[in-house]
């Protein structure tokens, strides 16, 4: 059993590198990726269509939204922009006349339109408050596209495509633009097809390292046949006391509430105090057994007294989700990358129910109850092996308890259940000489 369970560690050990330096096994190809279409250009001004599609399977883009900024190489301006805007309009002095450019940033931030944004600032696709869906969770609104006219001084003629992207969201690292095949457009029904002049590819990855230092989610376990509630281990995320590691007792109102927050910064994390000082976790309780089937509740706590967690999404990692039978309250949809191997399932939100994951309080927690088909040979209370090998939450993957630790079966059961299984055996032996 103990060879077993060092064995377990050392693979979670193994599987919880990978994801941390950008590859990840289940998900090897994640990526937001930035395309760029020069669509016409027409006496030294060029229209071009800028589009992000988030080809990632479990991590979403939530509000305050992604903040794209690149380094033009010339002396561009951009004259006009729909369905997005530049943060700051900069310094056009040397452009007179009765229509200023949009930007004349060398360095421009542009942010998506909210909902809702007047008509002639539209375009296709566009405004959505810089949030993007994961593709599991909502492909129709993975992806963000605007428009701009970008043009220049008196001397500017070809398009030259900027350099040094960056999506303005934590752990993300965008690459080289990259010359691609032009995208195609369906005309006339589908009957013909037009292109863009020229397209290139940025390629943003992500990574949980440079995202941040420290873990944001840990895992506390507990099952119906032993008393004991394993905690999340001790300073999962942080130490409290801890430079840096703010947190907020019960009853206690802190001083960064009453400071205004601006909407558009993704807001401190400041925790309620607790042992693992992580803004969110993952319980899972094993229920009940029944003949057939076993039943596992899982609670989602948030820990963070400032952030509501919009279209969350966990993913988990236990061999027995091949069988899973019912899921009450959450959606559930397997990410079965390997074929056959599929053990790795992910659950989210019912939209306009529990989608929304409320800032630390009375409210602050979403759950599920599963139905798990007991498979012949396989299944077994013994060894840990009903909790679950990995969670992650929104991508970001969270602190086990050690295996060790692992809630156990009373021994006396194990014992009797031995002792009876002999007396059977002997009685049989009996019987038989
Ligand atoms: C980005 O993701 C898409 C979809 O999974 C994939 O086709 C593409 O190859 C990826 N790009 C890179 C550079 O990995
Ligand atoms: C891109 O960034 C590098 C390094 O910061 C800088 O040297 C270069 O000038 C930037 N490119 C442009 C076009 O500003
Ligand atoms: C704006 O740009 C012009 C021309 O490049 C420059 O002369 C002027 O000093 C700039 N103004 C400010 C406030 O930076
Ligand atoms: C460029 O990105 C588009 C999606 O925006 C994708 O369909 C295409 O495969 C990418 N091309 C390359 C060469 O990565
Ligand atoms: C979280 O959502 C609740 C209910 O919609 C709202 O009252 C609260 O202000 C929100 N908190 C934050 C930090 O946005
Ligand atoms: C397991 O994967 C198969 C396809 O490979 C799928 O049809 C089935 O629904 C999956 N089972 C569960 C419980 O996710
Ligand atoms: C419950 O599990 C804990 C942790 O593994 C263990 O120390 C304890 O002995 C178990 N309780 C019983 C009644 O077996």
């Amino acid at each position: 059993m103990g060879l077993v369970l060092i064995l377990i560690f050392f693979l979670s050990l193994i599987s919880s590198i990978s994801p941390s330096y950008g590859f990840d096994p289940l998900d090897p190809h994640a990526n937001i990726t930035i395309t760029w279409d020069l669509l016409q250009s027409v006496s030294g001004t060029n229209d071009v269509r800028v589009s992000l599609y988030n080809f990632q399977l479990y991590r979403h883009v939530e509000v305050p939204g992604w903040k794209l900024n690149w380094d033009w190489v010339g002396n561009e301006v951009i004259w006009g922009m729909w369905g997005a805007e530049a943060t700051e309009q900069g310094n056009c002095s040397v452009f007179r006349g009765s229509q200023l450019p949009h930007c004349c940033e060398k360095s421009p931030v542009i942010i998506d339109l909210m909902p809702g944004a007047p008509y002639n600032m539209q375009s296709q696709n566009c405004c959505k408050g810089g949030v993007l869906s994961s593709m599991k969770q909502d492909p129709s609104r993975s992806g963000a596209t605007f428009q701009m006219n970008v043009g220049g001084h008196a001397d500017y003629s070809n398009f030259v495509m900027p350099e040094n992207f960056t999506l303005g969201l934590p752990g993300y690292t965008c690459g080289n633009a990259y010359e691609v095949q032009p995208s195609r457009y369906p005309a006339d029904g589908g009957r013909r097809w037009t292109q863009a002049l020229s397209t290139w590819n940025v390629t943003c990855i992500y990574s949980q390292f440079i995202s941040s230092a420290t873990p944001k989610c840990c895992v506390s376990l507990s099952a119906f046949y032993n008393d004991t509630i394993v905690p999340c281990p001790k300073c999962s995320c942080r130490c409290q006391g801890q430079p840096g590691a703010t947190c907020v007792k019960p009853g206690e109102i802190p001083s960064m509430l009453e400071q205004v927050h601006d909407p558009n910064e993704e807001p401190p994390s400041i925790v309620r105090c607790s042992q693992h000082m992580c803004p969110i976790r993952v319980h899972w309780h094993v229920k009940e057994s029944y003949k057939q089937y076993w039943r596992v509740k899982m609670t989602v706590t948030n820990h963070n007294i400032l952030k509501n967690y919009s279209q969350w999404n966990l993913v988990v990692l236990h061999p027995n989700l091949k069988s899973l039978t019912q899921v009450f309250s959450f959606n559930y949809s397997p990410l079965n990358q390997y074929g056959i191997i599929n053990d790795t399932g992910m659950f989210w939100g019912i939209e306009y129910y529990n989608d929304m994951l409320l800032q630390a309080g009375k409210s602050g927690n979403v759950q599920t109850e599963m139905l798990l088909r007991k498979d012949p040979g396989i299944f077994t209370f013994r060894e840990g092996w009903a909790f679950p090998r990995k969670i992650s939450f929104n991508g970001d993957e969270c602190v086990m308890p050690p295996p060790d630790d692992y809630p156990r079966l009373p021994n006396n059961a194990y014992r009797k259940f031995i002792s009876s299984y002999i007396a059977i055996l002997s009685l049989l032996l009996v019987v038989v000489f």
